[in-house]
């Protein structure tokens, strides 16, 4: 598979919890991506501090470990052209409030925290986070396994 055709993306607690999980696919949907992989589960914090390891220095670590474990989530890897920029323009800006109008951030995040969505922000820990959630038997594309 060729790297830049793919993202990963994790749908939140608290916008799982407010019932923003079908509008936020619907979203994804219209935007033009294809889901290749999608699970909902719920992290450990073990698990939680292992995905953000990359931010265990930062201020927010203990705080965004506990949030992240606070709920299930919805984790898919999704498919498009040039999938890693492309999503991360659908989501917007890590902070709601900068997000452009439009973004899904803009429309369902609650704070800079707790703000809907993740998207992986390389392809390179695109496929990282990819194989942190799926293995290869769960990821497919028109029927046909992916990798
Ligand atoms: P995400 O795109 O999943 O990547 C890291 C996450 O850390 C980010 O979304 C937010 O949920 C959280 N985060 C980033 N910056 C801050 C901050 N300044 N304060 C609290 N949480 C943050």
């Amino acid at each position: 598979m060729k790297n830049r055709e793919f993202t990963f993306t994790m749908i939140k607690p608290t916008a799982i919890r407010f019932g923003k999980l079908v509008p936020i696919l619907d979203e994804i949907n219209h935007a033009g991506f294809a889901v290749i992989a999608m699970k909902m589960t719920r992290l450990s914090k073990a698990q939680a501090e292992k995905f953000y390891a990359i931010h265990k220095e930062r201020p927010f670590f203990e705080e965004l470990v506990s949030f992240m474990s606070s709920g299930p989530v919805l984790a898919a890897v999704l498919q498009k052209e040039n999938a890693v920029q492309e999503f991360r323009k659908l989501i917007g800006n890590t902070n709601p409030q900068s997000a452009e109008e439009g973004t899904i951030r803009k429309k369902f995040a609650i704070s800079i925290q707790e703000n809907a969505i993740h998207g992986s922000d390389s392809d390179q820990n695109a496929l990282i986070e990819t194989n942190f959630f799926f293995n290869q038997f769960e990821i497919f594309s028109n029927n046909e396994s992916f990798l």
